[in-house]
């Protein structure tokens, strides 16, 4: 009887630490500070962006005409709106993301659209841009991109895109699923989204961060197939300090 007590607990014991460490490997979302400390250029200028900003738009009172023309109350606060939140934060309702109930000091680098919700959950691979950058400063090798896709980063921005931009009833993007947004083209046709001119509205006011050159720390597919055109214009980065770790 003991002997399979101890066989009993010893196989739940097991069990419990494979969960851990699958759990371990799944990306959390960190928000953009982390990021905004080695890639401080890219930081301040989607700093100016409506990305992000995009949480105020929930605020009663802002954008009134836009919220009349497609129904809303222009009255009202959609802030804590589980049908609106989720494309206005970082990482609603995923690992580490935006929670109504974080602290403001924390929640203030997850809300609008963040770094993440285009790049990916970061906790994993930001580890191996580290990791990859400290190699190429010391002996200039170059680490394959791959692993950064394994690592959580993605490299499908269209995908990211659509899941706000074209995640409405009747949208021909096949994965809308509700909370659609209430910004639709029947609603107005400028909110027809275009992904190869969308993500050329760069700078103050615009959706997209200015791009910086990248030395070429990462070798390898899969590489984003607007790079060389976003990157033939790119200027030198200001140097970034690394995040402290907690
Ligand atoms: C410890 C510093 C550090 C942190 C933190 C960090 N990065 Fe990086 N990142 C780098 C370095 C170094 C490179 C390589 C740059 C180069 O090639 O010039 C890089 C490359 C990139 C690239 C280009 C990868 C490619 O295809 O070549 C993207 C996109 C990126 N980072 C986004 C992010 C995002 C988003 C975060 C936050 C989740 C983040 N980084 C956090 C240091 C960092
Ligand atoms: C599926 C994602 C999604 C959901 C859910 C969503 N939004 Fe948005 N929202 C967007 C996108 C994408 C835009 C940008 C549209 C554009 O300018 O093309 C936007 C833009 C807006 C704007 C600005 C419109 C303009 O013309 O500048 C307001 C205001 C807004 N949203 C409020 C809300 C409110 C309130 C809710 C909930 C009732 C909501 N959103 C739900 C994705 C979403
Ligand atoms: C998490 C949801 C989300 C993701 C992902 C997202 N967007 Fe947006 N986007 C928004 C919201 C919300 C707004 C409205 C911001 C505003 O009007 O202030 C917006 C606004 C914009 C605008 C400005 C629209 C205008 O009225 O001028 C552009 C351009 C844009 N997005 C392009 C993109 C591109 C390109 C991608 C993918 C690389 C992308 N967005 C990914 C939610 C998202
Ligand atoms: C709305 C989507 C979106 C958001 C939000 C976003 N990025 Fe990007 N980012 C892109 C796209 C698209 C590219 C260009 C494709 C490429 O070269 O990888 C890019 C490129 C980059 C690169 C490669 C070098 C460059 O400048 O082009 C870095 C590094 C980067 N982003 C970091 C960040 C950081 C840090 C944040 C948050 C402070 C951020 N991004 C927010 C979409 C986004």
């Amino acid at each position: 009887m003991k002997r399979m007590f101890f066989a009993v607990l010893f196989t739940a014991a097991a069990f419990l630490s494979a969960q851990t460490a699958h759990a371990a490997k799944k990306p959390a979302f960190e928000g953009y500070k982390k990021c905004g400390g080695c890639h401080k250029s890219q930081k301040d200028s989607w700093l100016e962006t409506t990305h992000a900003k995009a949480f105020d738009l929930l605020k009663p009172n802002v954008a009134e005409k836009d919220k009349k023309k497609a129904k809303l109350d222009p009255t009202k606060d959609y802030t804590a709106d589980e049908k609106c939140v989720g494309c206005h934060v970082t990482g609603y309702k995923k690992q580490g993301g935006y929670t109504d109930t974080m602290p403001e000091t924390k929640a203030k680098y997850y809300v609008g659209v963040g770094c993440e919700d285009c790049h990916g959950a970061g906790s994993l691979y930001r580890k191996v841009h580290s990791k990859a950058g400290n190699a190429f400063k010391k002996s200039n090798e170059k680490s394959p991109r791959q692993d950064l896709v394994d690592a959580g980063q993605s490299f499908d921005y269209q995908d990211e895109c659509n899941r706000c931009h074209m995640n409405y009833k009747g949208s021909p993007w096949k994965d809308a699923e509700e909370p659609y947004t209430p910004f639709t083209p029947e609603v107005d046709p400028k909110y027809k989204f275009n992904f190869d001119k969308a993500v050329k509205e760069i700078g103050k006011r615009k959706g997209m961060h200015e791009h910086f050159k990248l030395r070429g720390v990462f070798e390898g597919e899969p590489i984003p197939k607007i790079r060389a055109e976003l990157q033939k214009g790119a200027k030198e980065p200001a140097a970034g300090e690394e995040e402290k770790e907690e």
